[in-house]
């Protein structure tokens, strides 16, 4: 069932059919074509599809986020938010901000019980944890850039759903291993919830999803945010403890914002700029590694790691305080990425030894891993780039299927600081930056980024992955620019993380144990994850030759129109 291309392949087309055929392609290398890389085949393939039929880069990435809402409702949904970075072939550069926000009856108290103490459940599980869906409203603000009418690009999607496609081995098992959570928060039928176990190979069928896919199809905005999906969202909700009224839904609205841009050793890097702390922490990061030429060192090696670590340290720890909802707080980000700050923030570094945390920012503590929140990168043959991140924040959400309409709904609310020094389930902590208000955007690690050289796309790169999602799309950036790795090998090879607190640094595991060992002597605490991000990564040389590759960590794959 399942065809895993790992050749080269110098042109590919898109799969029709009955969705059976689920064919994963990790590597292509093409020249003036359009290429899509995401973290499904069959959402690659749509994105594909779509450009064949005319449509440019941001066709693509709308067609592949629908899709994706479809094949790998784990993270691709309608019911969450998400970034988009684009880069048109005329220069212009733009976001798109479609992140979640906060309901109008939100308050900064809303998850901590009568004795102040925060109840990490209620903002991770459940109806209580959602956040006001913002995707749908980012694909209609991303029209005005593409070429061909909404009808169209969301038809995949609605094929995939109505039609259904085969599962992989991963969706499989992870369908299973979830049910305990589907059945506990869902009391309604639905089409991911059967009797037997899910197998690779059977066939997932979502009608409700494909009725609410025409909906917007027919009434655009309107058939999410207001009329049947609205209400059958708000009953889902009332169910139990939501918050989010019609009202809410109907009030969504998308911030175009300016990119983030700074130049790295003779490229320019433009990425998201808050609510996701990922654009200012790269570019932290960046910028302190940087005053040690990291070009002299190899990857991987115990100095390259021990100065990108303590460059994620101090970065991190100004995102605990600094970082937020720049229309709610006062954006410090000039200041922030400046390089007499970083200058200054850099002085504590010393080869000789760790740096404690405490020396850079006020302690708390508590990590978790995952995994979750996915990545679009697509390039089209004019030379139109896009890069998306969208999320429901944890695997499935709040795991909360609105009954009717069958989509999941986010778990977006646990990225607001829910009481300050409480880590949210990345571990990650925050102060009164990322407190929580209504309409207020929590702050987000996703980090959509495009690297610009002579002024056109060189790079397409982001990943999931929480907050390791900086520190890998950082690591990324390094391998290319820095040490002048291929794509593949940067995509592949082993990965690590640190974010300030906890103290310990993360390593996957099959990272080179001798660097673990150095650093150990040096005083770094580590630990062995599973894995770290899935990279999508779409490289352009000066000839123009595109070289794409979709991470092995996962199913992930590249389609070429
Ligand atoms: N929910 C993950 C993120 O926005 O960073």
């Amino acid at each position: 069932m399942k065809k895993i291309l790992f050749t080269i392949l110098l042109s590919s087309s898109f799969i029709n059919a009955q969705f059976t055929d689920i064919n994963i392609v990790k590597e292509v290398k093409v020249k003036k074509k359009g290429v899509v890389v995401s973290a499904h085949p069959l959402a690659s393939e749509a994105g594909a599809k779509v450009l064949k039929i005319g449509g440019n880069a941001y066709d693509a990435i709308v067609a592949t986020q629908y899709a994706l809402a479809v094949v790998y409702p784990q993270a691709g949904n309608i019911g969450g938010g998400g970034f988009l970075v684009g880069v048109k072939k005329n220069g212009e550069k733009f976001t798109i901000d479609y992140r979640e926000t906060a309901p109008q009856k939100a308050s900064k108290e809303m998850y901590l019980d009568q004795k102040g103490n925060a109840n990490t459940d209620l903002s991770q599980n459940g109806r209580l944890a959602v956040g006001i869906p913002g995707s749908v409203a980012g694909f209609f603000a991303t029209l005005k850039h593409c070429q061909l009418p909404m009808n169209q690009i969301i038809q995949p999607a609605i094929d995939l759903a109505e039609k259904g496609f085969a599962i992989t081995e991963q969706e499989a098992g992870l369908l299973n291993s979830s049910k305990k959570y589907f059945e506990k928060y869902n009391k309604t039928s639905n089409a991911f919830v059967k009797n037997e176990n899910w197998k690779s190979g059977d066939i997932l069928i979502q009608k409700e999803l494909a009725e609410t896919l025409k909906l917007i199809q027919k009434f655009g905005l309107k058939g999410f945010y207001e009329g049947k999906t609205a209400e059958l969202m708000i009953d889902e909700l009332k169910k139990d403890k939501g918050i989010i009224t019609l009202e809410d839904l109907k009030n969504y609205k998308v911030v175009e914002r300016k990119v983030l841009e700074f130049d790295y050793k003779g490229t320019q890097i433009i990425s998201m700029p808050l609510p996701s702390s990922g654009g200012i922490l790269l570019a932290q990061m960046l910028k302190m590694s940087g005053f040690e030429n990291l070009e002299k060192y190899q990857q991987n090696s115990t100095h390259a790691v021990q100065v990108m670590v303590e460059a994620e340290r101090r970065a991190f720890a100004d995102r605990a305080e600094y970082m937020g909802d720049p229309d709610f707080i006062q954006d410090k980000t000039s200041y922030l990425i400046s390089d007499e700050y970083l200058k200054n923030r850099w002085k504590s570094f010393n080869f000789k030894k760790a740096t404690a945390s405490s020396e850079v920012g006020k302690i708390i503590n508590q990590p978790k891993e995952s995994t979750e929140t996915t990545h679009i990168s697509v390039i089209d043959k004019e030379g139109n780039a896009a890069a998306v991140t969208t999320t429901l924040n944890g695997l499935y959400g709040s795991k909360v299927i609105v009954s009717g309409a069958g989509f999941f709904l986010n778990n977006e609310m646990d990225d607001f600081s829910i009481k300050p020094g409480v880590p949210n389930m990345f571990g990650a902590v925050g102060g009164e930056a990322n407190a929580i208000q209504p309409n207020k955007r929590m702050l987000s690690s996703m980090t959509p980024t495009i690297v610009l050289k002579n002024g056109k796309p060189y790079m397409i790169v982001g990943t999931p992955g929480g907050t390791t999602i900086p520190t890998s799309v950082y690591q990324s950036i390094v391998n290319v620019v820095d040490f002048k790795l291929n794509a593949n090998i940067c995509v592949n090879s082993p990965k690590f993380h640190h974010q300030w607190l906890p103290e310990s640094v993360a390593f996957e595991k099959n990272f080179p144990e001798t660097t673990i060992k150095d650093l150990e002597n040096l005083g770094y605490k580590a630990e062995r994850w599973g894995q770290l991000g899935r990279t999508e990564m779409i490289l352009i040389d000066d000839n123009g030759n595109i070289h794409a590759v979709a991470d092995g960590r996962g199913d992930d794959s590249v389609s070429v129109e």
